[in-house]
């Protein structure tokens, strides 16, 4: 596949260079994608030898595929371990044991909980090393489509293998959210995240379970209400949560709010999801001084 002609290889950061991709999933495809976009030389390992066959074909020519990871390890300058979370941990330790045999290259992982400690033997053996976890969700097989353009992904590395964390997320046009050096941000940050990204979805799947009989079109609902959670996450985002939140508990309507929690009893999970969040919406609620005293108690009282 060739490059965009308007490029200079000054302009792509990957260009020519020798990547091992480990792992042919679907982050390790989307991956794959991008980067030979970029220009990389691409090897490819997986588990099975017909999942390498499937993507490299839908890639073009001029990708590799190796008999064993270690095989691709070896031959690459750069490798991204993108196994899927099961095998991840035996797959590191048996390329980390093989790591001090071959000269120091770089090793970027993608798992969303784990550290560098996972890559620890290959910086013990004086390899560049990093995580970069994208904070994007990425569906089994959806591999085309530049899925990294403008994505944020949480990054950290050593000091050598910051330039290599650099030139991928300037390859795939992707932006660094960069972890502390907290041994528990990765897990943390990776929790909160699924909270995040699952939370989303199942609210919206609930918030349409409870709303089933009130429109004409359930279709046209389903678009509405994507619509409505779009422009709340956007509000919050530009003002803030607490300037951003709306409705009844927002502004202390005790009787509404009452009233509600009735209108989705016959949806059990909705209604306890109304709770729940309720708390976190009059929280914010009393921090922006949108209820009374009496209010608050009253509200509280409904949303225990
Ligand atoms: N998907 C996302 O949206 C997403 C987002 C951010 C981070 N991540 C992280 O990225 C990593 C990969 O996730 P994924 O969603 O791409 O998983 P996935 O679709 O299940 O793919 C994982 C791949 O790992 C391969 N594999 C399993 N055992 C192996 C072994 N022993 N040697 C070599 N390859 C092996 C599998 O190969 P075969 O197919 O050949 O069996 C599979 O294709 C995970 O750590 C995940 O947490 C995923």
């Amino acid at each position: 596949m060739s490059a965009p002609a308007d490029r200079t290889d000054g302009e792509r950061p990957l260009a020519g260079a020798r990547i091992a991709i480990v792992g042919c999933g679907a982050i390790g495809g989307a991956l794959a994608f991008d980067l030979v976009r970029a220009g990389a030389a691409l090897t490819l390992a997986s588990r099975s030898a017909a999942r390498c066959e499937e993507l490299a074909a839908a890639l073009g020519s001029g990708v590799r595929i190796a008999d064993t990871a270690p095989e691709a390890v070896r031959a690459a300058e750069l490798t991204l371990l993108t196994v899927g979370d099961g095998a991840l941990s035996g797959v590191a330790r048996e390329l980390g044991a093989a790591a001090a045999e071959s000269g120091p290259a770089a090793m970027l992982h993608t798992n969303g909980s784990a550290g560098l400690e996972l890559l620890a033997p290959f910086e013990q053996a004086g390899w560049a090393v990093g995580k970069l976890h994208p904070l994007v969700a990425v569906p089994p097989g959806a591999w085309r489509g530049e899925r990294f353009r403008g994505a944020w992904v949480a990054t950290r590395s050593n000091a050598a293998g910051a330039t290599w964390v650099e030139r991928v997320l300037a390859a795939l046009g992707a932006r660094s959210l960069p972890l502390s050096d907290d041994p528990r941000a990765s897990v943390a940050l990776h929790a909160a995240a699924a909270l995040l990204s699952g939370g989303v979805v199942a609210l919206w799947s609930a918030a349409l379970d409870a709303a089933r009989t009130a429109g004409e079109d359930p279709s046209l609902t389903a678009e509405a209400f994507a619509s409505l959670a779009a422009g709340n996450l956007e509000n919050a985002r530009a003002i803030g949560a607490r300037d951003a939140l709306s409705g009844p508990i927002g502004r202390g309507s005790v009787e509404l709010v009452r009233r509600q929690l009735d209108a989705l009893a016959a949806v059990p999970d909705a209604a306890q999801a109304y709770r729940v969040l309720g708390r976190r919406m009059l929280a914010l609620a009393v921090e922006r001084g949108s209820v009374s005293d009496a209010q608050r108690d009253e509200l509280a009282r409904l949303l225990a």
